[in-house]
């Protein structure tokens, strides 16, 4: 009989040795497929998997919360935590204008949430901070009638690759708990976070209420997101997991997957963080103007102020056999020394191409359309 360690897929190099566009495209390794055959085959939506209660533990704890619960997807998980946090409407959210939850979750907030977004763009271009964004746009539940008052703040960390400082963190939480607000981190990259600042998850993650997890992007896992919060939270979301189609029935299969993920992959991440910020460095050192400060594993090129052509880019790309879309260029552990060669290439051969062919209608898109096609080479 063919084990899976000899299963031919797992053991070529990985597809997303040459992928850019995100770090949502790292594949399964042989050991998560060898992990498969160590399974329990209970069913979760009884609650009777071992394999899937071990990762749920395993995540809670790194966390140091109670209680942890295995979604599908990051987008799962952000909303039914957003959904559990809420009672009755009107109320509103406060998040940044860029975050995950409201530009590219399909509008779930409104819909499943019956939520309003009052979106901020942090004035330091980075983080929201509690002085200056926050509080100018908070709406007490004051018994105003006009108002949808402010019940929920949700954060992102890493946002496009920016660490928010726990700090911050700490002045909004304790605004949160004095005024009624609860408190919700898509920490979708907090692993990222929490290697590249020393400062664990379970620090990050008692500030808030509830935390999003995701196993499927940077750590590699090919499916799932844990959220984290006390039990009675849990138990909730899980209602709200249900009643949206998420639950699984033999999840063990893909919560040994992930197990292996964290514990095989969490480690590599400051070396794909490294490369990011390298090629960050080669930008700076070529006069090559970046959107953001690259804290991680994202370097986001300003396409506007450099004048760079997103079309020449993606033909450059192409030439150099790399996957890229827009100015976002992800970094994850599958990405190999060749394609990282190729990919400092390609912005260096693209900027220097806008010097004699300036662009001025260049826009600075970076997300990923699965409408987008992508010519294998
Ligand atoms: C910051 C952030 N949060 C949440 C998600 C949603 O995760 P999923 O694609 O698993 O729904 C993503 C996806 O890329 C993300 O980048």
């Amino acid at each position: 009989m063919t084990q899976p360690s000899e299963v031919s897929v797992f053991n070529q190099q990985s597809p997303a040795h040459n992928e850019f566009r995100s770090d949502t495209f790292t594949t399964p390794t042989v050991s998560m497929a060898n992990a498969i055959l160590h399974t329990s085959l209970g069913d979760a939506v009884y609650n009777e998997d071992d394999s899937t209660i071990k990762l749920e533990n395993k995540v809670a704890k790194i966390a140091g919360k109670e209680a942890g619960l295995y979604c599908v997807s990051g987008t799962l998980s952000n909303q039914i935590a957003i959904r559990t946090n809420l009672l009755q409407p009107p109320y509103s959210v406060i998040c940044d204008a860029r975050s995950h939850i409201y530009v590219h979750e399909a509008g779930g907030i409104a819909t499943l949430s019956q939520l309003m977004a009052t979106t901020i763009e942090p004035k330091n271009g980075r983080y929201l901070t509690l002085e200056v964004d926050i509080l100018p746009k908070f709406v007490p539940d004051d018994g105003e009638i006009h108002g949808a008052p402010t019940k929920l703040i949700s954060l992102e960390n890493t946002l496009h690759g920016m660490i928010f400082p726990l700090d911050e963190i700490k002045k909004i939480s304790a605004f949160c708990k004095a005024n009624d607000v609860r408190l919700h981190l898509d920490g979708a990259r907090l692993w990222n976070a929490s290697v590249e600042t020393g400062i664990p998850i379970d620090e990050y993650c008692k500030y808030f209420d509830s935390v999003s997890l995701c196993l499927s992007k940077t750590l590699g896992a090919p499916i799932g997101s844990i959220l984290v919060s006390d039990r009675k939270f849990i138990n909730k979301a899980n209602h709200f997991k249900k009643q949206n189609g998420g639950g699984i029935r033999q999840s063990g299969l893909l919560a040994e997957m992930a197990i292996v993920a964290i514990d095989e992959n969490w480690g590599k991440l400051k070396k794909t963080h490294e490369r990011a910020q390298e090629l960050g460095k080669l930008c700076d050192d070529h006069g090559i103007a970046l959107s953001h400060p690259v804290d991680s594993n994202f370097v986001f090129l300003d396409l506007v102020k450099n004048k760079m052509d997103v079309n020449y880019l993606a033909e450059q790309s192409k030439k150099h056999g790399i996957k890229l879309s827009g100015n976002r260029i992800a970094f994850h552990y599958q990405v190999s020394e060749e394609s990282f060669e190729a990919v400092k290439k390609v912005v260096l051969e693209s900027f220097n191409y806008s010097k004699t062919h300036p662009c001025e209608t260049s826009k600075s898109v970076h997300f990923y359309s699965v409408n987008d096609k992508v010519e294998e080479k």
